[in-house]
């Protein structure tokens, strides 16, 4: 793609967090590519790597650690985020003062994690443009808007009818009223208070989504009416950056030789992300199961995943053995190669957004895992809209989790699984290639920054 834009300079601000980080880096290497220059501001509890291959030529500042990450626990997610942004405003701000007298008044724009909105607080004093950018779903950011106006005793009241929770929201068909993300922040209350300064406090001048007209159009027209700013829908990133994340852990790139032996469409991946934990027990149960299968399996088992394990010596010396026969286990992939690898039949997912990305990239289909917030309403996406997936509710067992690989890989309902999720990774591919709508909606922001 040809250069559109002078070169200036886009100050980034990430969510110290391995899914967040990723889409934020990939959009700085989308604007690069465009002829911006990439500022990264992290905190310095944010340990992306400067000599990341992929991003070469961004710079890197570091925002004062205002809060410590201690706090979180005593607090709860949606206070502890509550609170760090009001105590990173100032700090923020010497940040970007210092940059504008070592670079001249050249910086074009922040742009903000949807998390990270102290940062309006800079922009405002200093006159620049800010535009929020949300890492997850725009269905989420519609729930979110939902969120902002619910008042908590009233709600928690109506969902104990089981007829409410499964009542769609006017407006906002398939959602239901169960399946706002409520669970995973804490108290109710809080995260509703949460959603009202994300919402309602913006000055920003657009909102930018990692997602594609094709998978969520509604949600994205209706946020373009709600929020009445610019809404540029550019995903997939992975694509339109031609890069993956910045790894926050070393990759095992061992499974991708042991992938090599493996017949077409046999194996089942398994990747609960960069934040979920298990019981024992669950795992013990999900390791039967798989085993039980009899196909080949790569699971990635994240050290500290499970409780009170450090890595898989929880795995009794029966289970070992069979999971070495039949699976091949590292600590972290290289996610977005393994999901293109012709051996991988089925991705077993916890359903966080980047990783519904890509497998929707590669077409593969899913088993849905999730474990909390937005996870839950990404999963009802794969089985029930887009239809590319089996939801695993309740508790984990061995025998459910058979049948589901089996469904999967082997059944006719997988096949038909696999053929839908084929034809949206061709329009999701279609949308970011010359003429379709990420392609055209980052014209249209570049356009925008320009003019700003
Ligand atoms: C978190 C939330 O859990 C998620 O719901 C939200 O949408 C973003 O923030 P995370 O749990 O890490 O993210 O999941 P996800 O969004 O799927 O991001 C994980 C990223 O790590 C993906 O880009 C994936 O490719 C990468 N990854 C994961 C690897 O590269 N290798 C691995 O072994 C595991």
């Amino acid at each position: 793609m040809e250069k559109r834009a002078e070169k200036r300079r886009i100050v980034l601000v990430p969510v110290a967090a391995q899914g967040h980080v990723t889409p934020m880096m990939q959009l700085g290497k989308a604007l690069q590519l465009q002829g911006f220059s990439i500022t990264v501001a992290q905190r310095q509890l944010t340990q992306i790597s400067s000599s990341s291959q992929h991003f070469l030529g961004f710079d890197y500042v570091t925002i004062p650690e205002s809060l410590p990450q201690s706090e979180s626990k005593k607090l709860g997610p949606a206070e502890y985020l509550m609170k760090l942004n009001k105590t990173s405003e100032e700090g923020f701000k010497d940040c970007i003062s210092q940059l504008l007298m070592q670079q001249g008044n050249d910086i074009a724009c922040i742009i903000y994690d949807k998390l990270m909105y102290f940062c309006e607080a800079a922009a405002k004093e200093f006159k620049l443009p800010s535009v929020i950018f949300s890492t997850s779903s725009a269905t989420i950011q519609v729930c979110y808007c939902v969120l902002s106006k619910l008042n908590a005793e009233k709600f928690l009241i109506d969902m104990k009818d089981p007829e409410m929770q499964d009542k769609v929201m006017e407006g906002l068909h398939p959602l239901r009223y169960k399946d706002l993300p409520t669970s995973g922040f804490g108290p109710l209350e809080p995260l509703l208070e949460m959603c009202r300064e994300v919402v309602n406090k913006r000055t920003a001048s657009a909102i930018i989504f990692n997602t594609a007209s094709c998978l969520e159009s509604l949600s994205l027209s209706w946020l373009q009416q709600e929020l009445g700013i610019p809404v540029y829908a550019l995903g997939p990133l992975h694509i339109t950056a031609s890069s993956p994340g910045p790894s926050l852990l070393q990759e095992g790139r061992s499974c991708v030789e042991w992938l090599n032996k493996q017949k077409p469409r046999s194996v089942i991946y398994i990747c609960l992300g960069s934040k979920a934990h298990m019981e024992t027990m669950e795992m013990l149960e999900m390791a039967w199961g798989l085993c039980n299968s009899n196909q080949p399996f790569l699971w990635v088992f994240r050290p500290g995943s499970v409780a009170g394990s450090e890595w898989i010596e929880s795995l009794p010396e029966e289970i070992s053995k069979m999971v070495k026969d039949r699976g091949y286990i590292v600590k972290w992939a290289p996610q977005i190669e393994v999901l293109g690898h012709p051996a991988v039949g089925g991705f077993w997912s916890h359903c966080g957004w980047n990783s519904t990305l890509e497998s929707i990239v590669e077409g593969v289909p899913m088993i849905c895992r999730p474990f909390q917030g937005e996870q839950k309403l990404n999963a009802m996406y794969i089985e029930s809209v887009w239809r590319i997936g089996i939801l695993l509710q309740g508790e984990v067992e061995r025998g459910g989790v058979e049948r589901a690989v089996k469904r999967l890989i082997m059944d006719e309902e997988g096949a038909g699984m696999r053929e839908r999720a084929v034809d949206l990774k061709d329009k999701l591919k279609a949308s970011v290639r010359s003429g379709g709508s990420s392609y055209n909606a980052l014209d249209e922001l570049i356009k925008f920054l320009n003019t700003e």
